[in-house]
Parts: C-alpha cells; sequence; structure tokens
C-alpha cells in the first residue's frame, strides 16, 4: 500500500505466493521461514545486516523470543524498513477504554455457569480498538502467563496504528469483514476465519462492512502453535500449508499517525510523523496469519463415543507443563456424526481446565437456544456443565443414524486457570439471568430393579 492505498508487491513477494478469493497474494505455512520483499531487491541477500541495507532502508529485527530460546521455539522476524521503529517521540497515557488486564482481582472468581449475550451496540466512530470490552481472563501480564477474553464491536476503521507488547491476539471474527494492515503486509479475514497477530506487531484494522464484531483471545503466554498430533499422524487437525501470511506492503506516507502501544495493561500513545507500516521487505518466522476455520480437517469417532474436544484442537499455547495449556483454541465445525449406541453431543462433564465458548454462526449441538453468535459462555474450573435439558433428551432418543452437523461454527478458549470477571462482564446488562435454568427440570430417570 502506498500513499494511494495500493498493495504493491515486488516480484520477489510473488514467489511462492498465492492469491486468495478475495485478490491479496499471500505466502503459505505456520511457523516457517518466510520472506516477502515489496520492491525486488530490497531484501538482503546472504545476511541479516548489511553495511548499507538496499534502497537506504533501516533492517531491525523483531523478537518474539528470547534470542537464546531452543530454536524449535525460537520467533524472529528481520523487518527491512524506511524508518527505523526507534524513531518515535515519546509515548504518554492514553484511555484505556473497556480494554483491561491480567491480574484481574476486582471481583471474586466465580464458580457460576455464566452465559452473555452479544455485546451492545456502540457509539458511532467507535473503532477496533476502541470496539474491545475485556470479559476476564487469568494470569498475570508482567509475568507472560496467562490470557484474555474480549470481544470488540466496532463500526469504523482505524485511523490509529496498534501494538500490543503484552501479548499475541487471536481474532475471531463473527460479523463483518476485517482487513488488517499489518508491518508485514495485508491480510483479509471474514467470520469463520481467524487472524494470529503476533506480540509486538504493529497494525491497523479497517472495517469491509458497516460494523465488525467478534472475539478475541489475547495470549500473554507461549506464542500459539499448532498442536502435536501424534497417533494421528504427519496431516489433519488444522494443516500448517492452509495458513495465510502477508506478502510485504508498505505505506509511504508523511501525515502525522497516531501509534497505540499496549503495554502491561495500559495503553499508550505517541504521534508519528509517519506511517510505522512502512516495511518493504521482510523475512522471519514471527508473523501474522490468517486462517479459513472450514479447512479444519475434523477428526471424531468412527465406532462409539464422543472424543474428548481436544480432537479439535485449532492451535495451543503451551504451559511449562506438558500436555497442560496455557490456553487452547478449539473449534466445533460441521462434521459427521456417526457414533454408534452413543450420546452423540457434548458430554456432562467436569473440568480443571476452563472454557469460555464463543459462537460465530448458526447453533451448537449441546445447547437448544440461548447460546447465540456473538455471546458466549463462561464453564469455569470444575464446573459442572453439558447438554442442556432438551438437547439431552432429543439425543437420547434420537435414531442413531449417520448425521451432517452443519448448522453452525461454534469455538472454545480453554484455558489450565480459572477465568476471573472483570466489573463489567460480572454486572453487564447482557449477562444473562438464570443460566442454571437449562439443566433445570432434568428428571430422575434412575429405575433400580430392585
Ligand atoms: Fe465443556
Amino acid at each position: 500500500m502506498s500513499d494511494g492505498g495500493t498493495a504493491r508487491v515486488g516480484a520477489s513477494g510473488r514467489e511462492g505466493a498465492r492469491r486468495t478469493a478475495e485478490g491479496l497474494e499471500h505466502l503459505s505455512g505456520f511457523g516457517n521461514e518466510h520472506s516477502s520483499e515489496a520492491i525486488p531487491g530490497a531484501l538482503p541477500e546472504g545476511r541479516n545486516s548489511p553495511q548499507r541495507a538496499p534502497f537506504g532502508l533501516y533492517a531491525e529485527q523483531l523478537s518474539g523470543s528470547a534470542f537464546t530460546e531452543p530454536r524449535a521455539e525460537n520467533r524472529r522476524s528481520w523487518l527491512y524498513r524506511i524508518r527505523p521503529s526507534a524513531a518515535h517521540p515519546a509515548f504518554t497515557r492514553t484511555g484505556n477504554g473497556a480494554l483491561r488486564t491480567a491480574p484481574f482481582t476486582q471481583t471474586v472468581p466465580d464458580p457460576n455457569r455464566l452465559r452473555w449475550d452479544p455485546l451492545p451496540e456502540p457509539a458511532e466512530g467507535t473503532d477496533f480498538l476502541a470496539g474491545l470490552w475485556t470479559l476476564g481472563g487469568n494470569g498475570d501480564v508482567a509475568q507472560r502467563t496467562g490470557m484474555a477474553v474480549h470481544l470488540y464491536h466496532a463500526t469504523a476503521s482505524m485511523d490509529r496504528v496498534f501494538s500490543d507488547a503484552d501479548g499475541e491476539l487471536l481474532i475471531v471474527p463473527e460479523r463483518g469483514g476485517l482487513l488488517l494492515r499489518t508491518e508485514f503486509g495485508l491480510l483479509r479475514v471474514e467470520p469463520g476465519h481467524i487472524a494470529l497477530m503476533p506480540r509486538g506487531v504493529r497494525f491497523r484494522v479497517d472495517l469491509l462492512d458497516e460494523s465488525a464484531r467478534g472475539y478475541v483471545c489475547e495470549n500473554y503466554g507461549a506464542p500459539f502453535r499448532l498442536p502435536d498430533l501424534g497417533p494421528i499422524g504427519a496431516n489433519g487437525l488444522a494443516n500448517a500449508r492452509d495458513f495465510r501470511a502477508p506478502v510485504a506492503a508498505f505505506e509511504d506516507v508523511g501525515r502525522p499517525v497516531e501509534v497505540v502501544n499496549k503495554f502491561c495493561g495500559n495503553l499508550w500513545s505517541a504521534t508519528y510523523d509517519h506511517s510505522p507500516l512502512d516495511v518493504v521487505a521482510w523475512h522471519g518466522n514471527h508473523v501474522p496469519y490468517a486462517y479459513d476455520l472450514r479447512r479444519f480437517n475434523v477428526m471424531g469417532t468412527i465406532s462409539y463415543d464422543h472424543p474428548d474436544p481436544s480432537i479439535f484442537t485449532v492451535l495451543t499455547s503451551p504451559s511449562d507443563t506438558p500436555g497442560v495449556a496455557g490456553a487452547d483454541f478449539v473449534v466445533f465445525a460441521p462434521r459427521w456424526l456417526v457414533g454408534e449406541d452413543t450420546f452423540r453431543p457434548p458430554y456432562f462433564h467436569r473440568n480443571v481446565m476452563s472454557e469460555y465458548m464463543g459462537l460465530i454462526e448458526g447453533a451448537y449441538d449441546a445447547k437448544a437456544e440461548g447460546f447465540v453468535p456473538g455471546g458466549g459462555s463462561l464453564h469455569n474450573m470444575m464446573s459442572a456443565h453439558g447438554p442442556d435439558r432438551d438437547t439431552f433428551e432429543k439425543a437420547s432418543a434420537a435414531e442413531l443414524r449417520p448425521q451432517k452437523i452443519d448448522d453452525g461454527l461454534a469455538f472454545m478458549f480453554e484455558t489450565r486457570w480459572p477465568v476471573s470477571l472483570t466489573p463489567q462482564a460480572a454486572r453487564a446488562e447482557h449477562l444473562q439471568p438464570g443460566y442454571d435454568d437449562v439443566w433445570h427440570g432434568i428428571e430422575r430417570t434412575f429405575r433400580p430393579l430392585h
């Protein structure tokens, strides 16, 4: 994107690049070493930091991991930009809006099952950043542990540029498409897609429709990665090749641009005399991604029983305990149910992990009503939940033919720590009263023989 907003993509950027249905070029893969240049020759050959970078660009490393982390965990990108990121005035505090950060200590952790309707309509002119509203979370941002659950509802494109030093942002659009203008180039996502914005990467969000609504998992911990597949084998679940990284595109503008930085829970603002989205070429593995959840290769039973929902994990942020995620992103995508002599919807359960669920479209097979797109539910550590009364009765009596579930797209942010609410979530008008009632009236059907 030059001054006129047109993406400029160099010849080398096209090497290996593919074009999406929306016309944006992209690079394919997840976690691999990508490279792209908007102008041929802008990417130095054979070294990262030559004495003079091509075309008078400044070379700069963006580190997403400690320099010394093992190679498999190591994340960094080299950016070749019109001005170095260091060339900016001081940041000063600006309002946090409805954005909150861990540790979440303002409410007493709540063991109840909770469910919310969608956020109320925001004021006109609310951009993505102003439209972020924090439901709750866990951990401690300064310790780089835990996560936050945010929702957003925006009615305007961003003029300003945002970056989050506190964590990476997993954006789950539910209504309205987004064009993400990032330091690395452009990504377009629609409802049913996700975007993953790494820690510290600057970006701006343009709305592609009148308004935009969705969910965000802000992950303070280890970056999301694809889960190990174990006996599943070398393929399946979210396939790496289906992730889209942008190709280099830059803004070369001399007008004042507000840049907002989220740092240890607060928003800080500075007005630059240029756009920091001025990266002409880059290479590395600390890059933003988009992914179409409908590409998820769903695994499930072909014999009996409902598998544990970990089989639906798209991305996982491991903690320091093997197998125990700081945050998992799980999708309940269209799939066939064929289990014999099986209660096919999600089973009743209590889970040491805590579960926030959202709905992107349609319905979810464990709930007859009340769980709506844009809303969400929280089942905290060890809270008892599962199918509601109507779903249980229907599924217990159903004739078990092969059945396609294709009327909904639900997801879960699952985390090892309980989710504490913000006061605004605990007292929200859109918090549904009486969610417990969906399990009310489940009959005693125990009939002992004697
Ligand atoms: Fe659950």
